[in-house]
């Protein structure tokens, strides 16, 4: 970056400085992770010089050979990866990506049924302030009280109801395994289309540690830079037959000229995501996960479901007399990064929410295993349990430092592809 570093050193000093914070700071948030070099270096390239409206091969412009090359390379990759019929590589993000979808086949008015976002949702699944709470009449499901486990009998039951046009599946803080093919059922079962939003859990998908909801969606929607390890961007999955009306809504209906150094990078975080050493990574993010919530529950914590078959969990901090947001504070002040979370029925509503949300794809694709893991969660709840305790800070602030120079961001990794 030294050219970065002459032209503008306010904008490289902040560079550094994040590059700084990254390294010596435990990522538990559960929507992040660090794609690697490669995937860096394409994002960075000339290719966001050029202006390519339209569609490989039917571009608005003159000069589109080599970005049609690498949006060709992301397509097939995205398509053999998840085995879908048809992909389109261009939303700008996951909430592009979920509006081109509720564009291509609904109007106005229709009906919608998705998670309730208090319950693990998210936003575009039909929140009010958001275009699909604006536009579409909004049904929600959610997670059984006593289980913290979505109840497909209300699913169904609510779908009876309402009869909604389309039926979504998918969260941003649901600890547990979707039932894609039950999904389908009640979809067929009151005529709705499916979508899947596999935003958070794609890349669990891609290395084989969460079903695929390709076989049974009508449409599949993801981000490409959480556990997909990618660049920040969207994708869109469906069936061949609606190919069409996809790709004629993410452009012209909602976007301009692609972003042709993402989908480069995109090609490059889809190849990776082939390799054995991603879908092992993905392995032992769940296993993390696993690992990390049972000592918290050994440690007299509650959590959302009791657990969790993914990257990520829900703590419920209310018998701890801390809320999610001081704790997520708190924990900064260790270098712990994490975030607040409402969790399912949540008295105090989501600004001052009673959880928190811990995910492990970060601390994975640095290479820590169960042992990091489980002293992460010791860590948290030292400092959680004496929230003043200057000794025990510092000593969680050392245990912290040690960790982060064991596993750097992107030297010796233990998960190769993300050096
Ligand atoms: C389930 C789900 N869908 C969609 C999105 C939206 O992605 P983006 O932030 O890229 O618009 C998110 C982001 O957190 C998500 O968790």
């Amino acid at each position: 970056m030294i050219t970065l570093k002459n032209d503008d050193p306010e904008v490289w000093r902040a560079i550094q400085e994040e590059n700084e914070r990254q390294q010596n700071t435990i990522d538990l948030i559960a929507s992040e992770n660090i794609c690697s070099l490669a995937v860096q270096e394409a994002q960075g390239s000339s290719m966001t010089n050029k202006y390519a409206e339209g569609y490989s091969g039917k571009r608005w412009y003159a000069g589109c050979g080599n970005v049609d090359a690498v949006e060709n390379l992301a397509i097939e990759r995205a398509k053999q990866i998840f085995g879908a019929e048809h992909a389109n590589v261009q939303p700008h993000a996951g909430s592009q990506a979920n509006m081109a979808v509720c564009f291509s086949v609904l109007k106005p008015g229709d009906s919608i049924l998705g998670m309730d976002l208090s319950h693990g949702g998210h936003l575009t699944h039909g929140f009010k302030k958001n275009f699909s709470g604006m536009m579409y009449e909004v049904y929600h499901y959610g997670v059984k009280k006593e289980t913290g486990y979505i109840d497909y009998d209300e699913v169904r039951n609510i779908a009876i109801k309402t009869k909604p046009k389309m039926i979504i599946a998918g969260a941003s803080a649901y600890p547990r395994i979707l039932d894609f093919a039950r999904f389908r059922k009640i979809a067929d079962e009151v005529g709705a289309y499916f979508m899947a939003d596999i935003a958070h859990i794609a890349g669990l998908i891609a290395g084989g540690v969460h079903p695929n909801p390709v076989p049974y969606a009508d449409f599949v929607t993801t981000t490409t830079h959480k556990t997909l390890r990618g660049p920040r961007g969207g994708l869109i999955l469906c069936k061949a037959k609606y190919a069409k009306q996809v790709d004629s809504v993410v452009f012209p209906g909602i976007q301009g000229g692609p972003f042709m150094h993402i989908i480069a990078a995109k090609a490059v975080a889809f190849k990776e995501a082939m390799t054995e050493e991603f879908k092992q990574c993905q392995r032992q993010t769940v296993k993390n996960a696993r690992a990390m919530a049972q000592e918290f529950v050994k440690r007299g914590y509650t959590l959302v479901s009791g657990g969790t078959d993914n990257h990520l969990f829900l703590v419920d901090l209310r018998n701890k007399g801390i809320a999610g947001k001081e704790a997520q504070v708190l924990l900064e002040t260790v270098d712990i990064v994490l975030n607040r979370n409402t969790i399912p029925f949540d008295e105090k509503g989501a600004n001052e929410p009673s959880g928190i949300r811990i995910g492990t794809p970060t601390i994975t694709s640095r290479g820590m295993k169960e042992t990091e893991a489980v002293k992460i969660a010791e860590c948290i709840d030292r400092v959680l349990l004496k929230p003043n305790d200057i000794m025990v800070k510092d000593s969680v602030k050392k245990i912290v430092k040690e960790l982060c120079s064991a596993f750097p961001l992107y030297e010796e990794a233990a998960c190769q592809t993300a050096k």
